[in-house]
């Protein structure tokens, strides 16, 4: 829901037009409460648009995407960090079945909101949704056997503390997914550098992604590799993320229009360029880590 009252004009107006005003990330998800790019559920993610013609679809998508390149399946305590309204993990109880799903998520207004729905839903003996943090986990050693963080890592301060941590939970043979987002390799044209630069700029800005999260795919894999995870595997999936999400959202304004003024004239100004000007500085992976059998 857009909030058209002055207070939210200019909170909205300091977010996203003030330089020397950043938010702290539990105060950006505040404030953009439920106006969730998805109409029928509160996703907050982009999505995977392979098969996907709506945003709806495409955030189920690529929440399914993630689950099942985890594995995830009967008889699996789950940990899902940063859950946002919880309908991922609502979605995962209902269709993967496994044992148990924890949720960690530092906003607390979207806490109790998520555990309104998981309620609704009449799932509460099966998902677990608290407040706390991906970087401390109030977690037992060793006893959780997946892992997940649906586009929320890049927030973590740090994601490396996030890596230590999720080894730390799972036990031996344990597996760690998440849909994340990087940077683009530098590219050698300077002027496509400069989009690139702005483009992580202006996103990292407003999401509050702290400067250590800025690495690229294969310091990925090292910082996974230093906290003891094998198997490693990363893909790019931005092709199926950025450029569809654009379209999409150029064709069908449901979202632009309940945006708060300031917003959605921004929105509109980024919808009017191109999905390679806009995205440039974006890669967008899907990573997947084993803790190994036999740890130590
Ligand atoms: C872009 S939203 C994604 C929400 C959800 N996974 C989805 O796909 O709809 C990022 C989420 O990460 C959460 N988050 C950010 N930092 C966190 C941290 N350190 N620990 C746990 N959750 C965190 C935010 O509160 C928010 O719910």
């Amino acid at each position: 829901m857009s909030d058209n009252t002055p207070g939210g004009f200019f909170a909205y107006f300091n977010w996203l037009l003030n330089p020397f005003h950043g938010l702290e990330t539990t105060e950006v998800y505040d404030l953009i409460g439920t106006t969730a790019l998805t109409e029928h559920r509160l996703y907050l993610n982009l999505g995977y648009w392979r098969d996907a013609d709506t945003i709806d679809e495409a955030s189920e998508a690529l929440a399914l995407l993630v689950a099942e390149r985890g594995g995830m399946a009967a008889g699996d305590v789950v940990l899902d960090c940063g859950y946002g309204f919880g309908d991922q993990d609502i979605l995962w109880a209902t269709i993967m079945k496994p044992e148990k799903i924890i949720g960690l998520n530092i906003t607390r207004s979207q806490v109790e909101r998520a555990r309104m729905h998981v309620a609704d839903a009449g799932l509460g003996n099966m998902i677990d949704l608290r407040e706390g943090s991906a970087t401390a986990m109030p977690i037992a050693d060793e006893s959780i056997d997946l892992v997940v963080s649906l586009e929320s890592a890049f927030h973590y301060r740090s994601r490396e503390d996030f890596f230590r941590e999720a080894y730390r939970v799972l036990r031996p043979g344990g597996r760690l997914v998440t849909a994340d987002i990087v940077p683009t390799k530098h590219a050698g044209n300077p002027f496509r550098r400069m989009e690139q630069w702005i483009s992580w700029s202006l996103v990292a800005g407003k999401f509050n992604i702290p400067q250590e999260n800025y690495y690229l795919i294969p310091s990925y894999t090292s910082k996974l590799l230093s906290a003891g995870f094998v198997g490693i595997d990363i893909k790019s999936i931005r092709d199926d993320v950025y450029r569809p999400l654009h379209e999409y959202l150029s064709r069908d304004q449901t979202f632009v229009r309940k945006l708060p003024p300031v917003a959605r004239m921004l929105a509109k100004s980024a919808l009017s360029q191109s999905a390679e000007r806009v995205y440039a500085g974006l890669d967008y992976i899907l990573s997947y880590a084993e803790k190994p059998e036999k740890s130590g």
